[in-house]
């Protein structure tokens, strides 16, 4: 059997293609019909060149012309020298229309529930398994979802992780006034049929290799829950930070399943932090970057993931930017909490 690999592109497009042990990423891909850049098809010209972002790899051959000392270890790559020997992510700097790679999947699935979650959140529930094969996304990618009976699409961070019956989650923030929220509110029954075009997105766990810092403002925190789910099945998961900010407490949610990772990872922490607390808040409160304690990320490198409202996102890169921290990597995914489409 083949192992699963996430082709990713700059335009925020994934398709996902299964290689065979001996095969190599470029015939692969072309042979499903995803048509990557190439030329020489030798290791020299550099032309099918992208980075493996996840998973277990090796290269036939790689002229030093091609890549450098430094881009091999960046996991730099030919596709036309690369060997996967596991599941695997690999990321290419170009958009996916380079390669005639066709349109993302769109599928039809059915409402199974709109769970409330806190007074301002809702999770939707979403039965995909009309989809015959097993719908593939890397955790804390995202779907666009048709509004029934609209024209309109509105984008979502998956949370939870891929799974054989292709049972959906959606954090979904109900506004005042939105065209999902009022559709959730007023309209959505079980069983209706609602599209979505899955997978999307750039912001998706890396190769975990040293301890993990994830910062969610609101329902940024649906991309976190399809890592977390992804970690807790990991047997040497890394030691995992989980900040969570929210306006108000009644807007935190999804709180029994959050101290439930503790049980899971065995090395997890998790600070919910407010804004604007009442009285009778006994935890954090303020802005995360208030909050974040510079002189343990001082002790060790790490990876930093945010996602959520740009002011936030904006507020913890300055923070970082501020400090002294040498050795860490970010990678970050804004929304807009009023339309929830990102950008
Ligand atoms: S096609 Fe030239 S290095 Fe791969």
């Amino acid at each position: 059997m083949g192992h699963s690999v996430a082709l990713n592109f700059a335009d925020g497009k994934t398709f996902f293609i299964s290689v065979n042990n001996d095969e190599l990423l470029l015939d692969a891909a072309i042979r499903q019909g995803i048509n990557l850049p190439l030329d020489c098809r030798e290791g020299v010209c550099a032309t099918c060149q992208g980075q493996c972002e996840t998973g277990i790899y090796e290269q036939d051959y790689v002229d030093e012309d091609a890549l450098s000392e430094r881009d091999l270890a960046e996991r730099k790559m030919l596709a036309c020298q690369t060997r996967v020997k596991s599941n695997a992510a690999f990321f290419f700097d170009h958009d996916s229309t380079i390669c005639n790679a066709g349109e993302t999947l769109k599928i039809e699935t059915k409402v199974t529930n709109v769970e409330l979650v806190s007074e301002t959140t809702a999770i939707l529930h979403l039965d995909a398994s009309r989809y015959k094969e097993k719908l593939q996304f890397l955790p804390g990618q995202y779907a666009r979802l048709q509004i029934p009976e609209t024209e309109d699409w509105r984008s979502y961070s998956f949370a939870n992780r891929p799974n054989e019956t292709n049972q959906l989650q959606f954090l979904i923030r109900l506004l005042p006034d939105g065209v999902m929220s009022n559709y959730l509110r007023d309209r959505c029954q079980v069983g209706q049929s609602l599209f979505i075009e899955a997978p999307l997105g750039s912001f998706y766990l890396r190769e975990v290799e040293r301890p993990l810092v994830f910062v969610a403002g609101g329902t940024g925190l649906s991309a976190f829950l399809g890592m977390l789910d992804n970690l807790a099945e990991q047997p040497n998961a890394p030691s995992v930070q989980l900040y969570y900010g929210v306006t108000s407490e009644n807007d935190l949610c999804e709180q029994s399943r959050l101290h439930a990772y503790a049980e899971k990872l065995t090395n997890f922490s998790y600070h919910p932090i407010v804004t604007k607390a009442s009285e009778n808040w006994q935890g954090k409160a303020g802005y995360i970057h208030e909050h974040l304690n510079k002189d343990q990320l001082a002790e060790q490198a790490f990876d930093m993931y945010l996602c959520g409202p740009p002011p936030m996102i904006e507020a913890v890169k300055t923070w970082l930017d501020q400090q002294t921290l040498q050795n860490y990597r970010i990678y970050s995914e804004k929304f807009l909490q009023s339309n929830t489409s990102r950008n």
